[in-house]
């Protein structure tokens, strides 16, 4: 950890380390044991202190887009469409899509997930709790949060999907506090992760415009450092489910010949009732989460909003709250609407492009299918500046990456081995034992 990262504004002197963290980074850039080999089980924690004030904080941040860029322009060559509709409609200019089979939602995910903890200089061994918001899972199950926990070697942590469509991540924030708060986690990664160019029909000019593909990941930890996430808003009106909806390939309507045929695994959207919803529920969760917060409209810095259309988030948080408009912070027009992953990847722009601060007052506001939205409040208390790179670190990084791959293989490879042999020579006693084991 950098000295400057080492010293938020705002920290009480109890034993917290100067990110934030109540650990701290490892500061060794290996694997938080200190000794070169990552331990398959943490040792126990030192006993949690019912009675130490806790707060959840937001220590790392990142995010991962795919290379494949595709302009307003190429869409005009592939549907009936205009960049001029495009933009004045949504203020989309161009999006990021997957176009490798290689990138996936959990690939995507795994990029933007190493990058927060690149930041918070934690080691992934650390991590309790990985949950994965996403719209575009790469599978029903298993989930895509455990091929993540696979992928950075997580080997300590619960992985988990979270499905409330572009509302996820915040949920997933919320979610992520209480554990914290709860005192069942020390660090839970949070992830939006999406591959929607997978699931959006490129023949329906309603939808194949408005979406692209990408990933964003924050790193919240324990904290006595006050401030963080200190307060959430979840809602849902399940009677809007039909507004926007993948109808096909779940348990209520199987993937079939007719399905595939009919088109039911696209996203089917009414776009002009989700843009009514989505105006009317951003201005109520901000101010619902901002009271909850004990703060009003102009104590807000900055205000991230779902990046889906920017003729909403200029309804909503700027005309109905009057919030001005360099408090809201817009990147729309670069990547589309990413579901998920739109606010934490314009959480780290907005910090790259310092907008944010130690000692901000922030809102994170999403809405999406379901219906579903969601806001939370953040009391920005740790510093912005990544840490110094340096080569050890960086080794040591594709080194526990590396360790990482070579345990998954192994364990597969293990399980092959294993499936060759009947199952009473593998453990010995009676096959129906087993069987029950
Ligand atoms: N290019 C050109 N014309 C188009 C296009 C397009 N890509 N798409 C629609 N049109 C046409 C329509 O056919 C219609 O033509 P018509 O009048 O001849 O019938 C006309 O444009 C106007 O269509 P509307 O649907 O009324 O346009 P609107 O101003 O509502 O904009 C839009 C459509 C952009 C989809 C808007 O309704 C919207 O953004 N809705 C919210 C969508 C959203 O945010 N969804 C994501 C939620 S998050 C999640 O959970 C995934």
């Amino acid at each position: 950890m950098s000295e400057q990262q080492s010293q938020p504004s705002n920290m009480n002197s109890n034993g917290t380390s100067g990110n934030g963290h109540r650990n701290g980074g490892n500061g060794n850039g290996g694997n938080g044991n200190g000794k070169g080999e990552q331990p398959e089980t943490q040792a126990s924690p030192p006993p949690i202190n019912p009675f130490a004030p806790r707060f959840a904080q937001i220590v790392g941040w990142g995010c991962h887009v795919p290379e494949k860029v595709i302009t307003n322009f190429d869409l005009e060559k592939i549907v009936d469409t205009q960049d001029e509709w495009i933009r004045s409609r949504t203020g989309i200019e161009e999006r990021h899509v997957a176009a490798s089979p290689s990138e996936t939602s959990a690939t995507l995910g795994i990029q933007a997930a190493k990058a927060a903890l690149e930041v918070a200089d934690i080691h992934p061994s650390k991590v309790d709790l990985i949950i994965c918001a996403t719209s575009s899972p790469e599978h029903i199950f298993p989930s895509t949060a455990s091929i993540i926990q696979d992928g950075l070697g997580a080997t300590n942590a619960g992985a988990f999907d979270l499905s409330a469509a572009c509302s996820g991540f915040v949920y997933g924030l919320s979610m992520a506090r209480g554990h914290i708060l709860a005192g069942d986690a020390e660090y839970v990664l949070v992830i939006g992760a999406e591959t929607l160019s997978r699931i959006v029909d490129w023949t329906d000019r309603g939808t194949c415009v408005l979406f692209g593909d990408g990933a964003g990941a924050v790193l919240v930890a324990a904290s006595d450092v006050p401030g963080g996430i200190i307060a959430s808003v979840l809602g849902s009106d399940g009677s809007g489910a039909d507004l926007l909806t993948v109808p096909a390939g779940g348990s209520a309507l199987p993937s079939s010949l007719e399905t595939v045929s009919s088109g039911g695994h696209y996203i089917k959207m009414d776009g002009s009732a989700v843009f009514r919803f989505a105006t009317r529920v951003m201005a109520g969760a901000t101010r619902q989460v901002l009271g909850k917060a004990g703060l009003g409209v102009e104590d807000v810095d900055l205000v991230i909003p779902h990046q889906a259309n920017v003729r909403i988030i200029q309804n909503s948080v700027l005309k109905q709250l009057k919030i001005p408009e360099e408090k809201v912070f817009i990147n729309l027009q670069k990547y589309g609407n990413t579901s998920t992953a739109s606010i934490p990847i314009a959480l780290c722009e907005a910090i790259e492009a310092g907008k944010i601060h130690p000692g901000n007052n922030l809102v994170f506001v999403g809405f999406g299918a379901g219906l579903t939205w969601a806001s939370c409040a953040i009391k920005w208390s740790v510093p912005v500046a990544k840490p110094d790179e340096t080569w050890w670190r960086n080794t040591a990084r594709q080194a526990t990456y590396q360790a990482a791959a070579a345990r998954s293989m192994w364990k597969r490879a293990i399980r092959r081995v294993y499936s060759q042999f009947p199952a009473e020579s593998r453990w010995g006693g009676r096959k129906e034992e087993n069987e029950l084991s």
